[in-house]
């Protein structure tokens, strides 16, 4: 079937599985997809091994500030693809419960918002883009063609983030990710600049017990739906 270029904005709380399934929906209609939630852990990693962030103090901000002027984030597509900060791979390094930790106080602070909205303009310049995050819908592009709100159970929720820690090596506890996972959608939904919301257009999706298949011919379905696209 033929996709017209449009942008997809995927938003919702974390864990949601917001990635899993605009990933394949990127594969499947040859769209390019972006995960806005990798450059705020990119600029949180930048800063945890910078010394800018200390745990009695917080987040030196003036000192983040001016290191975003020069922070090269973006995308790599095919093997070896993923995040990358200046040459490096950090597809792994952004995806841990350290970094999970401080990206909602990191993503929240107003000049940090600027910078990952700017590159993600940059990114998605040529259309065709599948965008997952918190504000797509709303403030990074409220003129999306197709927007849609993910949400899940608290349950499902993390284990499906437990699941992807132990995968990697990480040992934590499911207490532990809940907490995380809880904390970040409450810092996400009140901070001042560009909250958590849903937008009034954008299609609910309810994932707890669906597939990940179930999840693509959903968004299929809406598709072929508003662009009447029969066969
Ligand atoms: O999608 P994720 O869990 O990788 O996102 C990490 C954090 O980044 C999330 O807790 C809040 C922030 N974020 C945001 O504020 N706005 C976005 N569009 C995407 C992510």
């Amino acid at each position: 079937m033929h996709i017209p270029d449009i942008i997809i904005a995927v938003d919702g709380y974390s864990a949601t599985g917001k990635s899993s399934v605009a990933k394949l929906v990127a594969k499947q209609f040859g769209f390019l997809y972006l995960d806005s939630g990798a450059l705020y852990r990119g600029v949180t990693l930048y800063a945890l091994e910078n010394g800018l962030i200390d745990p009695e103090k917080g987040i030196d901000e003036a000192a983040l500030q001016q290191a975003l002027g020069h922070l090269d984030l973006t995308f790599r597509a095919g093997d070896g693809g993923g995040t990358y900060m200046g040459g490096r791979r950090i597809e792994e390094e952004i995806r841990t419960l350290e970094v999970s930790s401080w990206v909602s106080p990191v993503s929240a602070i107003p000049f940090v918002r600027k910078y990952v909205d700017e590159r993600l303009h940059a990114l998605a310049r040529h259309g065709r883009v599948i965008m997952d995050g918190r504000d797509i819908g709303t403030t990074v592009f409220p003129d999306a063609d197709i927007k849609v709100f993910k949400v899940a159970s608290d349950e499902i929720r993390a284990k499906r983030r437990y699941n992807e820690l132990v995968a990697k090596g990480e040992a934590p506890t499911m207490e532990a990710v809940l907490k995380n996972l809880k904390e970040r959608d409450y810092i996400d939904s009140h901070r001042e600049t560009s909250p958590l919301r849903r937008a009034e257009d954008a299609f609910v999706m309810d994932d707890t017990d669906m597939t990940l298949h179930e999840e693509v011919v959903w968004f299929e379905g809406l598709i072929r739906g508003k662009y009447g696209i029969l066969e």
